[in-house]
């Protein structure tokens, strides 16, 4: 008799990241099924497993999907992750982030789902006082966004040290580029992250200059520098946070970037290399809430889960512009 291939629940596995992690998944040899109710994700991208459309706030419908399926683990990459909205409407994010993490957490421990790894961000950290920022950096939020993920990584904490889950938080940095063969990729609407701004700028001159956001920061050229982290770097850490979770109980946290931090500036002159280059660019006022500076240490992911990133900023690049090229 052949053993069941097993079930991950992929909370959000609609979306850019979920999707990579799907494709890995698959390739694991394990069954994604994606639980998601297609707010920012999308139908095409869930390619790799069943889906399964509903929503976090409701948690009946989490229920349902546990009791169908045999869920060894959940990956819960559902959120809303839009700084500037979070602002605007901060109800939404604690609401979203906060109370969706918690139903999950719930219906998790009611089907005896004890395992999870969480999508976090660098934006728990809030303005670094420290660069690169590693783990025990203080977590000082400067968003609602960022409040989101600080608080349901401490509900999360309070599930492990009561009830015994499992659970490793994954810090992300600026997650890019797609698919090696452009089957999914970044198609976020509306698209507030620079890498595929740039590309959708250079393929398409009608819709005008690209955006960049202050060029009178403390940093060499005066532009943003931020850390760039491949998305199936990101989805190979997710696989071995799976695997840690077999010998290691608790909560545990780890950054996940590359060490390395490129400008505003810098991506762009790369992206005109590749683009002929296009595209032409203007400069606006800086955004609220965006440090100068965001650089992991990503030394306690490569020290204790065996995670190296693989992809440099000019694989991300190319592998975004085909994927952009082909979408
Ligand atoms: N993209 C980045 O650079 C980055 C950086 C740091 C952290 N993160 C985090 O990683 C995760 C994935 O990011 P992404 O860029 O793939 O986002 P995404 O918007 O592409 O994917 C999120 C998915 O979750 C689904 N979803 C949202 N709310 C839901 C709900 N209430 N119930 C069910 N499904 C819901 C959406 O439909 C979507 O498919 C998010 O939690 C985000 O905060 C992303």
């Amino acid at each position: 008799m052949t053993t069941p291939a097993p079930h991950v629940l992929v909370c959000g596995g609609a979306g850019y990241i979920g999707s990579h992690m799907c494709k890995r998944l698959a390739r694991a040899g394990c069954v994604p099924v994606t639980f998601d109710n297609l707010s920012t994700g999308h139908r095409a991208a869930v390619q790799w497993g069943p889906l399964e459309v509903g929503d976090l706030l409701r948690p009946g419908d989490l229920r349902a999907v546990l009791a169908r399926y045999p869920i060894t683990a959940a990956l819960h990459f559902a959120a809303r992750s839009l700084v500037g909205e979070s602002v605007r409407e901060p109800a939404l994010y604690l609401r979203g982030n906060v109370t969706g993490t918690l139903n999950l957490l719930d219906a998790m421990r009611s089907a005896g789902v004890m395992r999870l790894v969480f999508s976090s961000t660098a934006a728990v950290y809030g303005n670094p006082i420290t660069t690169p920022i590693d783990e025990t950096h203080p977590a000082q939020p400067i968003n609602p966004y960022g409040l989101s993920k600080w608080l349901a990584e401490q509900q999360i904490q309070a599930y492990c040290d009561a009830y015994g889950l499992r659970a490793v938080c994954l810090r992300y940095f600026n997650a890019a580029g797609a698919d090696a063969d452009a089957e999914t990729g970044e198609a976020h609407e509306p698209e507030t992250h620079l890498i595929p701004n740039i590309i959708r700028a250079a393929l398409d001159p009608a819709a005008g200059p690209v955006k960049l956001f202050g060029d009178d920061y403390p940093t060499p050229d005066g532009t943003c520098v931020r850390d760039y982290i491949h998305v199936e770097d990101l989805a190979e850490a997710h696989l071995l946070a799976l695997r840690y979770m077999d010998a290691h109980e608790g909560r545990h946290v780890f950054n996940l970037g590359v060490g390395q931090g490129y400008s505003v500036a810098q991506v762009l002159a790369q992206c005109r290399a590749l683009c002929d280059g296009a595209p032409a660019s203007e400069i606006h006022p800086r955004r609220a809430g965006d440090p100068a500076t965001l650089v992991a240490s990503a030394a306690r992911a490569h020290q204790e889960l065996g995670w190296q990133p693989r992809h440099d900023l000019a694989s991300i690049l190319a592998s975004a512009l085909r994927w952009h090229q082909r979408a």
